[in-house]
């Protein structure tokens, strides 16, 4: 899992600027690092979330995630 620190970059500068393929463009001119900062923890918050399915699931103890 990548960090916080580049994943900032990422939202920050584009992912060519830690040498991923470009695909992903730079939002530094239009994001405040606030508004990165908040963006940051809204995506972490996904890997939080847990669809219904996955909480019935939980019972059973076999989910890692
Ligand atoms: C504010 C809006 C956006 C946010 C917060 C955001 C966030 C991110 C993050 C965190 C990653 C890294 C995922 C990872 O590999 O761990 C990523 C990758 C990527 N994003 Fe965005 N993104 C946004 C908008 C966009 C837009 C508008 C596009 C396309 C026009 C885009 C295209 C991509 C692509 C293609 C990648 C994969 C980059 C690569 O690994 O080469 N994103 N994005």
């Amino acid at each position: 899992m990548r960090s916080d620190a580049v994943l900032f970059l990422i939202i920050q500068n584009g992912s060519a600027s830690i040498e991923l393929p470009p695909g992903m463009p730079a939002f530094g001119g239009l994001l405040t690092e606030d508004q990165i900062a908040s963006l940051i923890r809204y995506i972490r918050d996904f890997c939080r979330s847990k669809s219904r399915i996955d909480a019935s699931r939980d019972t059973a103890g076999d989910q890692e995630w």
